[in-house]
């Protein structure tokens, strides 16, 4: 009789205790099911702008949290003594440090612009021209509204530059170089095109560089007339040779006269050199000329010095960004990761000497100009070497 109470109860406690477990996971799945269910609901109102329940991040939202990572960004970053952040902020009114690369097709501006974008606040306003096509801008038509539209990105004024969004909703690259913007666009893709966000997104960085390949350095020089940008002009160059052999391999640039004729490439060296001379007399603390050969062959010496001209502090990721992209061959033809001191003279395996010796007829002024040397005959471009000094005079 005792035993079979024992059984009984010991029955009892069992049922009891799987109900218990059943019921346990049976809320388990459900809070897991509603949980799952707020997020995808969160994620898609914040996708396609809906209500639903969750309310949506205005733009002021957005911009106060950009706020946040800019300042958790810069935690480490050491503005000149006595600075703050907020002196270089245009949401603040104070004015940031304002750079830009000009240069050409396939000169290693991607590469520098990479370089400027790894300092962290910075607001890349990459290839802003990307409208005119494979066209170089060299004076009229083009070149008042090209400055223009360059002029108003460097103040992050987008409320008259419908067309340059226009291109950029069908053509993004014209914004994933811009990680940092980029980043907000993937979540908030309603506003990644909206003037009114832009204008105040972009105010939040202190730095403010910008890369084109599309414009002469004369037209150029409208930027550093403009005393209220207070901008810095880089001008890249390249050995001819080296740009002319990287373009070859481009499907958008054979049969554009402006990119895969050596007559157009060399002519253009040639008035940046002019222009170049002049900038470096009425702008020499401002203005400064770069060959992508020696950026390449001494990477963590030239930038450190370019940075300080710049009133750049050379960050560590600065630093271990080149140390990552200057070691070794990784990734196709447009990575930036490769052993960079190799990389600028693979036109010496790459031409045949037919092409190295229409280049350097076609070019023999430019690379005078810009220190680059002709080979002598066919055995001496493996061997000799392309670089000696020149001079901005
Ligand atoms: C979303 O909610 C706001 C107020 O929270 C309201 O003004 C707006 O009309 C709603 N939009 C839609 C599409 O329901
Ligand atoms: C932005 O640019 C337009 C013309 O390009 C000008 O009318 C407007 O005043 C500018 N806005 C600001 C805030 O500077
Ligand atoms: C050199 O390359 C050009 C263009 O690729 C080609 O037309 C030419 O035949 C080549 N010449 C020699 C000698 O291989
Ligand atoms: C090629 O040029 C080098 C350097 O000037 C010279 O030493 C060599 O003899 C030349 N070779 C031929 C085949 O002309």
């Amino acid at each position: 009789m005792v035993r079979r109470n024992e059984i009984f109860g010991i029955s009892i406690v069992a049922i009891v205790c799987l109900l218990l477990i059943g019921f346990s996971q049976k809320d388990l799945s459900n809070y897991h099911r509603s949980h799952r269910y707020q997020q995808i609901e969160l994620e898609e109102s914040l996708r396609y702008n809906n209500n639903y329940s969750v309310p949506i991040p205005s733009i002021e939202d957005v911009i106060s949290l950009q706020k946040t990572l800019i300042y958790r960004e810069l935690n480490r970053y050491q503005f000149p003594a006595g600075d703050s952040l907020e002196d270089y902020t245009m949401s603040t009114g104070g004015k940031p440090v304002r750079t830009v690369v000009i240069t050409t097709w396939r000169s290693g501006s991607t590469f520098l612009g990479d370089i400027l974008n790894a300092v962290p606040g910075t607001f890349y306003h990459y290839e802003p021209l990307l409208e005119y096509d494979i066209v170089r801008i060299r004076g009229p038509p083009n070149a008042e509204p090209a400055v223009n539209t360059l002029k108003s990105l460097l103040k992050c004024n987008y409320s008259d530059l419908q067309s340059y969004l226009q291109y950029g909703m069908s053509h993004v690259y014209l914004f994933t170089h811009n990680t940092r913007l980029w980043d907000q666009c993937e979540q908030y893709p309603g506003y990644c095109w909206n003037s009114n966000f832009l204008n105040q997104f972009c105010k939040l960085f202190p730095f403010q560089s910008m890369k084109s390949v599309r414009l002469n350095l004369e037209v150029a020089e409208d930027l550093l007339e403009d005393k209220s940008l207070n901008v810095k002009v880089i001008l890249l160059i390249r050995d001819p040779r080296g740009t002319l052999q990287s373009r070859k391999h481009r499907d958008w640039c054979p049969g554009k006269p402006d990119c895969d004729q050596p007559y157009n490439l060399c002519n253009d060296m040639v008035s940046d050199y002019r222009s170049a001379v002049k900038l470096k007399r009425r702008h020499s603390d401002r203005f400064r000329v770069l060959r992508y050969e020696d950026l390449s062959l001494n990477p963590q010496e030239i930038v450190q010095d370019l940075f300080e001209f710049l009133g750049l502090y050379f960050h560590s990721k600065v630093r271990r960004f080149l140390d990552s992209h200057t070691r070794f061959n990784i990734g196709g033809v447009s990575s930036t990761f490769r052993d960079s001191k190799s990389a600028p003279f693979h036109w010496k395996v790459d031409l045949n000497y037919t092409e190295i010796q229409t280049i350097e007829e076609v070019c023999e002024d430019a690379m005078k100009l810009w220190g680059y040397v002709r080979s002598k005959n066919a055995s001496d471009v493996k061997d000799f070497k392309p670089l000696t000094t020149y001079e901005i005079v």
